[in-house]
């Protein structure tokens, strides 16, 4: 059998191919980590996970991290399949109270339009944290339409279409432990 970092991945009717290796990707993790915990020396930080994409990534940054961490999570969707449907729905936002006074680092696993955060970001604001700073693995800067400030990029990416590492398509191929991009035209 070949080694899944060589290996075509099919979902559905697509094929996949390797895109960002694991080593890749852990090595950038600990970059960022170290970025994070320089960025943040002295403070304890409340790491906001956005589910569902970001779960096998924030489990990585926030092991790497050489400041404490607390940990909660939220989720909001604005995809359907390959293409996002312009709508946010609220499926799980942050517990009441939580955020209010703290530092806190949202954790993404990839800015793609940038609808979903210049939502989400402005509703968190309203909890009144120290501050709110964004570390996503993968931005999309060719189509990002709106104007954030994305304080940790893990890489940035062209405009295709990515799974693995917690990313999916239509909810399969989260497992993957690499990154791959649909093959094929933009
Ligand atoms: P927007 O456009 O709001 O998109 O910045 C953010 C959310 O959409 C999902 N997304 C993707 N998911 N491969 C995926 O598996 C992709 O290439 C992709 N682009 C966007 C993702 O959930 C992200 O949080
Ligand atoms: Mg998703």
């Amino acid at each position: 059998m070949l080694s899944s970092e060589i290996q075509t991945v099919q979902i559905q009717d697509f094929d996949f191919v390797p895109f960002i290796s694991e080593t890749e990707i852990h090595k950038r993790i600990s970059e960022m980590a170290a970025e994070i915990s320089k960025a943040c020396e002295g403070e304890e930080i409340l790491c906001l996970v956005m589910l569902k994409g970001a779960f096998v990534f924030a489990a990585d940054l926030i092991r790497a991290l050489d400041i404490p961490a607390e940990v909660s999570f939220i989720r909001y969707g604005s995809y359907i399949g390959e293409h996002s449907s312009g709508e946010l729905q609220r499926y799980m936002p942050v517990e009441p109270g939580l955020m209010k006074n703290r530092h806190v680092l949202l954790i993404e696993d990839i800015v793609d339009t940038g609808l979903t955060l210049s939502k989400v970001l402005p509703e968190l604001e309203e909890e009144q944290p120290k501050s709110l700073r964004v570390a996503t693995l993968l931005h999309k800067p060719e189509v990002t339409e709106y104007d954030l400030d994305l304080d940790f990029i893990g890489f940035e990416i062209e405009n295709k279409f990515v799974v693995g590492y917690g990313l999916d398509f239509d909810n399969k191929g989260r497992d993957l432990k690499a990154v791959y991009q649909m093959a094929g035209g933009e």
